[in-house]
Order: structure tokens, then sequence, then C-alpha cells
């Protein structure tokens, strides 16, 4: 038990920053209910999942997380068990959750976390609650959010795709492409300046697209520019970009805007044209390394990072060694690496000629082993220069080595006193391993 005797809720968080940002808002929901984050989901009076579909692996956690929460709901009739998020989206695993999982008390969707409240007091009073919204109704403004950091925020601009990845389900499970108003986002950011916060982070599946729905139309460019007028923020992030989408007006941002940080999350999914045009990617092998080439003109010292698929259906080995070529000519400073994995209701989960589990797992390994290599090269190249890092506290390991970020998003470790926390300080960088850059702070 707490101290002050308020229930507690615990939250577990699958996937990917919108559900990251989706639970701080759950939190801030709960809290305003009365409820306090504890730390632990034993001894939680609200236990919620808030899940994730894009791969079958999210998906069995989920599953594997929900038999540990029946022994403590068999202890504890009185806990309430929520489940929210993209997974609960599809009627099938909706229909499994109510039908199989009777211990579950609450299920919601994406489209209308905002109503918590309400169903947490149907909830409260002993009723079973699912309610989901095929697509989103009314945008949910003005949220109480209880955030994980007090340095760096996330921003929603806007919700959902409208891509259509021929592999992915997050259309279906998000709804279309809806963008926040630009006053809206705007005061937001200036909120979370007054309250301290120093660092945003602009939240789309395609943040390029922002702006396109809106009255009149606003170019992500502009909102960048906007944002980079902002006093007392000193760092502007944002992902993700879609290759497709990538105007010069942004990368021209990326070079003048000095706020916005030189780092672009630029997905490539797969280095093979033919793949590529199957997944309904919208561009070549060839368009995504001009596109490259372009943008390391523009800002020499970006660091570039990506999310590649091996497997996808109809993948041949020339398709992948297309894949390597890419990831060879590109050097990303890191790459999120996803075997396929096929999703109900989305087109490439139909196609004929999916690849065995046994040849996408080699694949998989050689893409990483590559990457691995790259990735410790490119941080290698710090060694010895002076870069400016935002401190962010304290290392996970050791209380008396801070973590920070440079612009480029990098993550240095240097040993140096709390007083640093929430500063922008100089580190010599005298250390490197694929995943760590470690540094001295300069004496000022
Ligand atoms: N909107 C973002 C992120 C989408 S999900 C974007 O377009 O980049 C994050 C990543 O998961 C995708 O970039 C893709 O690499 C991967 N992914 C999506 N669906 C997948 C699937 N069915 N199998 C394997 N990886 C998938
Ligand atoms: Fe999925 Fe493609 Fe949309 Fe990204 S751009 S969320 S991969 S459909
Ligand atoms: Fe994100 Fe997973 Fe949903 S990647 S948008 S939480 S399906």
């Amino acid at each position: 038990m707490n101290k002050t005797s308020a229930p507690g809720f615990f939250i577990t968080t699958l996937g990917c920053q919108m559900n990251e940002h989706d639970s701080e808002k759950i939190a801030g929901l709960l809290e305003a209910a009365g409820y306090v984050e504890v730390s632990e989901m034993a001894g939680a009076k609200f236990i919620l999942f808030n899940t994730c579909c894009v791969r079958e692996n999210p998906e069995n956690k989920l599953y594997g997380r929900l038999g540990e929460v029946k022994r403590l709901k068999e202890a504890d009739p009185g806990i309430i068990v929520a489940v929210c998020g993209c997974m609960v989206q599809q009627s099938v695993e909706r229909d499994k959750l109510e039908q199989a999982y009777p211990y579950v008390d609450l299920i919601f969707g994406t489209h209308n976390l905002h109503r918590l409240p309400e169903l947490l007091l149907k909830v409260e009073a002993g009723e079973r609650v699912i309610e989901v919204w095929d697509e989103a109704r009314e945008e949910a403004e003005g949220v109480p959010t209880k955030r994980a950091d007090n340095l760096k925020a996330w921003v929603n601009i806007t919700y959902g795709c409208d891509n259509f990845c021929s592999y992915c389900i997050v259309p279906y499970v998000r709804g279309r492409c809806r963008s926040r108003q630009l006053d809206q986002v705007l005061t937001e950011i200036n909120d979370l300046v007054n309250q301290g916060f120093r660092e945003v982070t602009l939240l789309g599946q395609n943040v390029n697209a922002f702006g396109k729905d809106l009255t009149p139309p606003v170019d992500f460019a502009d909102l960048l520019a906007e944002v980079n007028k902002i006093p007392d923020l000193w760092r502007i992030r944002f992902t993700t970009s879609h290759p497709r989408d990538v105007n010069d007006k942004m990368i021209a941002s990326l070079a003048e805007l000095d706020k916005v940080c030189e780092h672009l999350h630029l997905p490539l999914q797969s280095g093979s044209t033919e793949i590529l045009r199957r997944m309904n990617r919208g561009y070549s092998s060839d368009d995504y390394l001009r596109l490259v080439e372009k943008i390391k003109t523009a800002v020499p010292d970006i660091s570039l990072t990506t999310d590649i698929i091996v497997g996808f259906p109809g993948e041949t080995d020339e398709d992948f060694a297309e894949t390597m070529r890419v990831v060879n000519e590109v050097k990303y400073d890191s790459a999120f690496t996803f075997v396929y994995s096929p999703r109900v209701g989305t087109p490439a989960a139909k196609m004929q000629n999916q690849v065995s589990e046994e040849v996408k797992k080699e694949r998989i390994m050689h893409l990483v082993e590559v990457q691995k290599e790259i990735s410790t090269k490119a941080n290698q190249d710090y060694l010895g220069r002076i870069v400016e890092v935002l401190v962010e506290g304290p290392s996970k390991t050791d209380s008396k080595v801070l973590a920070s970020r440079t612009r480029t998003n990098k993550l240095v470790h240097f040993p140096g006193s709390a007083d640093l926390i929430g500063k922008l300080v100089e580190v010599k960088i005298i250390e490197a391993t694929p995943w760590t850059l470690h540094g001295e702070v300069l004496t000022r």
C-alpha cells in the first residue's frame, strides 16, 4: 500500500512513442480520478495494459502478462484490470479478450481514451465496460497529462495514418490522418516551456503529412519554423518522417532552424525497389538514396536512423542483398530491424510466397551484425570531439554517472554532479561502444 491510502494504478505500455504518450494522458486522467501511480503491479488497484499490434511479438506479450494478472485478481477481486490501445481496435482481439478473459473489467480503444473518467465510474460500480470506437469522433484537447519526464516532452501533431503500407496495421487501428490545429500545438509547447520543459518531440506516424488537412493548409516546415521561435525551448525533435513526403523545405528547416536537432529517423523498410513497390511505399531504392544524399549535403553532421523489415512476402536473396547495399551505403547511426510479421486484415498477409521463418532469421541476424559494425564506426567518429549535450539525469546503472544526449540523439554517459541535470554542457568524447558514448565534462 502507498502512504496516502489512495488506490494505486500501474500501467504497462507496449508499442511506440504514440502509446507512451497516450499512457501519460491516461496516467493524468487516473490521477485526476483520485488514483496514484505505483511502481509495481502487485499492490495496484487499477492495472492497465496499453497494447500494440504492429507485430505478433507485442501481442504475445499482452497475453503472457494477463496470466500474471489473473493470479493477482484471484487474490484480490477488487482489482480493476483494463486493456486499451491498438490491439483492442481489432474486433478479433477484442472478442477474444471479452470471451476468454472474463477477469478483464474494462476495455477501451485509441479513439476514446479521454472518456476514461466516465468509464471508470461504471467499472468502480461493478459493471464490466467495453467501449471501443471504430473511428475518431472528436479529438480530445486538454487531457491532463502526467509526463514521465520534466525536461523532454512528447507533443502530438498528427493522429493516425493514410499511407496503408501493405504490411502495416496502424492505419486500421489508429484511423485516418488528422492534424492538430497549429495554434493548439503551439499553445501546448508554450505551456510546456513555462513549466520548465526544454525539449519537445513532435509525434506523428508521418509528420510530413502535418497540416495538409487543415484550412488553410499548413506545411510541416512552417510548423517547425513557428516552434523554433518559442523562447527558452532548446531542442526540437520529430518522428517519423516518410521518405516520400520529405520536401526541400523540410531539409532546409533541418539545416537552418537552430533548435531543430540534427537527427532524422527515415524508415527505409527495404532496399529493393520491387519490394518497396509491393509494400506501397511510394519510392524506389534510388529515390531513397538520392534523398539521403541531399540531406547529407544540406546537413553534414546529420545522424540518420531507420526501420527495416526483412522477410516481406516474396523477398528473394537478391532483394535482401539490395537492402544490405543501401544499409552499407547510407551507414545509419542505428537501425530498428524487424522480421516481417503477417497482420490479419492487411494486403501483405494474403500475399503468396511468405518467407520461411528460417530464412527470415538468417537475414535478420546478418543485418543486425552488419549494422552493429556500422553503428560502432559511427560512434567512433565522435572520439575526441567536443559535443553539446542536454543532461537528463543519473544513468540507469551508476548514480555518479550522468546520462545525456547530443543533438544527434546519441546517449552520452559522463561522471558529473547532479547540479548539471537539466543543463546544456560541453563534453569531450573519450570512448565509444555501438550503443553509448562516454565522455568527460569540460570545465567552464
Ligand atoms: N509510422 C511510422 C512507424 C510505424 S510502426 C513509420 O512509418 O515509420 C514502426 C515500424 O514497425 C515500421 O516502420 C516498420 O518497420 C515496422 N513494422 C510495421 N508493420 C510491420 C509488420 N507487419 N511486420 C514487421 N514490422 C513491421
Ligand atoms: Fe504504417 Fe506505413 Fe503508416 Fe508508417 S507510414 S504507420 S508503416 S502505414
Ligand atoms: Fe504504435 Fe503499435 Fe499502435 S507501433 S501506433 S502502438 S500498433
